[in-house]
């Protein structure tokens, strides 16, 4: 495996993790997922950024990105760029990456909405990371093998850091796309 198929292959098994972010920006809104309620110091649980719609729409989004991924790797029979060997296990996968994902970043805005940050306030590197953090996570649960061949063992630890740098690059560029698109009140 030469270092740049590592790298890009460390891009595209991950994808399924930054889609959903996105994809709740484009179809959220709603009813938010803490249905209103806030905890004894009067601050919202989660907040009205975090809806039932953007979580099921971008858990939906990751993995039909990561499907139509698989499907390229199977049509190109190219078995290394595939999730997992069959069906139900990349499927498996493919919603650890991307419910992970949106868990991770529900629980970055409860952590948030805890400190007495509002809807949209800053909060470096767990903005950038509550993501990845979610998606590893569940990985480390259910897959932990899936993830400790792809991203730690031998020269693929470089393919993990190489997301690690291109997350807040990949984070700053959508966040600035949805604001201009009027998606988000932040470019952040
Ligand atoms: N969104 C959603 N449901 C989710 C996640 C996101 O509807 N589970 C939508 C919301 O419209 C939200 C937008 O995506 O405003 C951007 O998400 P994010 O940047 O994570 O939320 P913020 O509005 O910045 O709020 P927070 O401070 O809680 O992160
Ligand atoms: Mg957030």
């Amino acid at each position: 495996m030469t270092m740049l198929t590592i790298l890009a292959q460390a891009v595209w098994f991950i994808l399924p993790a930054l889609a959903p972010s996105s994809g709740a920006v484009l179809v959220g809104g709603g009813p938010a997922i803490d249905g209103g309620r806030k905890d004894r110091k009067g601050r919202r649980i989660l907040g009205d950024g975090k809806t039932w719609r953007g979580l099921v729409g971008g858990t939906f989004v990751g993995m039909a990105l990561g499907a139509v991924l698989n499907t390229i790797a199977i049509l190109l029979n190219a078995p290394d760029w595939q999730f997992a060997a069959d069906w139900p296990e990349t499927l498996l996968i493919l919603f650890l990456l991307s419910f992970g994902s949106m868990m991770g970043d529900i629980g970055g805005s409860w952590l948030k909405r805890r400190l007495g940050m509002g809807k949209g306030a800053k909060f470096p590197v767990m903005d950038q990371y509550d993501l990845l953090i979610g998606a590893l996570f569940l990985l480390a649960l259910f897959r932990w093998e899936w993830f400790f061949q792809r991203y730690i063992n031998d020269d693929y630890i470089y393919g993990f850091i190489f997301i690690l740098v291109l997350i807040p690059m990949l984070h700053r560029m959508t966040n600035i796309a949805g604001y201009r698109m009027g998606k988000k009140e932040v470019p952040w």
